[in-house]
């Protein structure tokens, strides 16, 4: 694996996750692999989960983690290529990526999408400019349109939950992607990702429901059996992923947050005993409620608690593959 920026950049899919599980089982196992080697971990925009988790992976693995919050800390950086800079970006990422380069042995970077013009994020110009310029392996720590860490990890927690209990989804796991209402337009990010993942591993059936005019991109959707009707989706599932977005036809934009796509109990009833999932951070009673997010089937903290093992699985695979 030269870079992380997509599951494109997976050749097997569960040999990496029987990595990041045989991690989780052995933190230490490779304490040494990353001896003397240092990962920048460059954040343009927050995170709680994502920067942690990564710090403690790649501790792990013996090497030494380095934070730069870019976006409060560094310089503003352009990234048009010819751009005349009298505005007020300072720095232009030609220049300061290879300085990168020199610094670190991996680059991990953190960027959203304005959310303002579609084909400006979904060209996915900052981490393809830092891919272009920095000249060292690069990981995605979220994209302008994707996920990978955070869907690596969705899909360790999935198959935890399938080999401990092989019984409960009777066959092949029935997977649904549910649209929450937000107070905010949210990035597609997640549910793209979650999407291409669930697709490329191909071991589901895969059902996302959403209101009218939230289709995602068929980019990352297609093989996915897609329908408005939550109830009818939700009938029989094993595992309920949930995930507000914004639009993306109408880009970025938030119709409603009707709260009748807020998944409870009640609904809960349909599914088959299915085990809920969610990125964080979620919002209390407007994406899900507290008796879903308090209650047995929530396996959200088992779900953060493994991004340190997907963490740990692709800066392994990246160290042992880049020298
Ligand atoms: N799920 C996730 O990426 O969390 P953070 O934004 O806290 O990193």
């Amino acid at each position: 694996m030269k870079n992380f920026v997509s599951v494109h950049d997976v050749k097997n899919i569960d040999a990496l996750v029987k990595k990041a599980l045989a991690y989780k089982a052995d933190p230490f196992s490779d304490k040494t692999l990353g001896a003397n080697k240092r990962i920048g971990c460059l954040f343009l925009n927050p995170s709680m989960r994502t920067r942690l988790s990564t710090q403690i992976a790649a501790q792990n693995l013996g090497m030494e983690a380095i934070i730069f919050n870019v976006g409060q800390e560094g310089w503003a950086l352009e990234f048009e290529d010819e751009a005349i800079m009298s505005g007020n970006t300072v720095e232009h990422v030609k220049d300061a990526a290879p300085i990168f380069g020199k610094y670190f042995d991996i680059l991990a970077i953190r960027t959203f999408p304005s959310l303002k013009n579609r084909e400006d994020d979904y060209s996915e110009l900052y981490i393809k400019q830092f891919i272009k310029y920095a000249g060292i392996p690069v990981v995605s720590l979220e994209s302008a349109t994707l996920h990978p860490l955070q869907s690596l990890t969705d899909i360790i927690t999935i198959q935890e939950d399938l080999t401990e209990f092989p019984l409960r989804t009777g066959g092949k796991a029935k997977i649904v992607l549910t649209w929450a209402p937000h107070v905010k337009p949210l990035p597609q990010c997640v549910a793209n990702s979650f999407s291409q993942w669930i697709n490329a591993w191909g071991k589901a059936d895969f059902v996302i429901t959403h209101p009218e005019d939230y289709e995602l991109s068929e980019e990352f959707t297609k093989g996915a059996t897609i329908t408005h009707n939550q109830d009818e989706a939700l009938k029989d599932a094993d595992f309920v992923y949930v995930k507000n977005w914004s639009t993306f036809k109408d880009y970025g934009k938030l119709y409603e947050s009707d709260p009748k796509w807020m998944l409870t109990n009640k609904k809960m009833q349909w599914t088959n005993n299915a085990k809920v999932m969610h990125c964080l951070p979620v919002r209390r009673n407007v994406e899900l409620s507290d008796e879903i997010l308090d209650g047995p089937m929530s396996i959200i903290t088992q779900q953060a608690g493994n991004r340190v093992w997907a963490a740990q699985a692709v800066l392994s695979e990246i160290l042992k593959h880049n020298g």
